[in-house]
């Protein structure tokens, strides 16, 4: 649905230039919710709107449904951005429109006729809920409203692809997880492609099939949501696992450990089909005890994965065995004594 080949953009200030993506390439499948996270100044805005032709690359390419957006002239890019649709942080709507009108804005623009677009702005405010509310406007509306009142005008014109930057992150977690779902909806229920900017891990854990962690406009993680929360490859991509997932003892709480436990403390990670039960459960032949003194095991795409910190007593040629065993299946740190 979208792909970016090797894509550079600069912008200049004053005499300096200000690198805000560098040489990114990844692909967002037809059909799937792709995150892109990343801190503040990432460079994530700028990369979807280079999706949809808002900025313009530096260097490489993006195709946006078979169309090569960066070699388009700005009237031609009109056809390619309505069936773009765009969400915000901050709603974006008419404040002097009622919900309706706002709904009905880019059917008027699209030079829909009258009876039309009543017809479907009804059925827009169907699906996202707001059936009751066609006639409030903005300012009565709550927050997680708003931004279902942004979700159906963006879906007015039946775009093939939803590009949402921020869009939770002026609500709170509840009204988050609503409008997620919601998203999850449309993406499921309409097909529509779905591209999530966030800064927000648990935005990511809750609704995306695949993430891209971008790190100073360099994409430095891209995989399967599950792959980067259980195996996290980066020192940023294992800080945002590190906000929702809190399975790894922090080095204040390996202090703790450390003065309470005389053994050899090591963590394992753990998941779904893996051996670390049963090679445990080995320790004894080995006269090797372990007591597991903290982790946590979470569940993800409907697999677990985690990681478990363990005391380990006994010969240390045995623990040796023990951890060479572990080692085979999964990655293993032993905490300094
Ligand atoms: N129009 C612009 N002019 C100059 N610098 C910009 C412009 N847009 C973005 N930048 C810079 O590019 C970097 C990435 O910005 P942005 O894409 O907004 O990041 P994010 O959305 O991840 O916070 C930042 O350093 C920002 O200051
Ligand atoms: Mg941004």
């Amino acid at each position: 649905m979208v792909r970016f080949d090797g894509v550079s953009k600069t912008f200049p200030v004053g005499k300096q230039t200000v690198v805000a993506v560098e040489n990114v390439s990844l692909t967002i499948e037809q059909g799937e919710i792709f995150a892109i996270i990343g801190y503040s100044g990432a460079g994530k805005s700028t990369l979807v709107r280079l999706i949809n032709g808002l900025e313009r690359v530096t260097s490489g390419t993006v195709t946006v449904d078979g169309v090569d957006v960066t070699a388009l002239s700005e009237s031609k890019l009109r056809p390619v951005r309505s069936g773009i649709g765009m969400i915000f942080q901050q709603f974006n709507l008419f404040r002097s429109r009622t919900v309706a009108g706002n709904v009905a804005y880019p059917l008027k623009v699209a030079g829909w006729p009258r009876e039309k677009r009543a017809a479907r702005v009804a059925e827009l405010l169907e699906f996202v809920g707001l059936g009751e509310r066609a006639r409030s406007y903005p300012d009565q509306l709550s927050g997680g409203q708003k931004q279902r009142v942004g979700i159906a005008r963006a879906l007015a014109t039946s775009p093939k692809l939803l590009l949402a930057d921020e869009s939770t992150s002026a609500l709170d977690p509840e009204t988050t997880q609503e409008v997620l779902r919601l998203l999850q909806k449309v993406n499921r229920e309409l097909g529509v492609t779905v591209v999530v900017i966030t800064h927000e891990m648990d935005v990511v854990r809750s609704i995306a099939d695949r993430v891209a962690v971008l790190d100073r406009g360099r994409v430095v993680e891209q995989d399967t949501v599950f792959e980067v929360f259980s195996n996290p490859k980066t020192e940023t991509a294992r800080r945002f696992v590190g906000t929702v997932i809190r399975d790894r003892p922090t080095s204040g709480d390996l202090t703790r450990l450390r003065a309470n436990h005389s053994g050899r403390l090591v963590t394992a990670q753990v998941r779904e089909g893996g051996r670390v039960g049963a090679i445990l459960a080995g320790a004894a032949e080995l006269g090797v005890s372990f007591e597991i003194v903290y982790g946590g095991i979470s569940a993800l795409q409907d697999r677990s994965f985690g990681s478990l910190t363990l005391e380990l007593q006994g010969p240390d040629a045995g623990i040796d065995t023990l951890l060479l065993r572990l080692r085979e299946h999964t990655d293993v740190e032993e905490v300094a004594a």
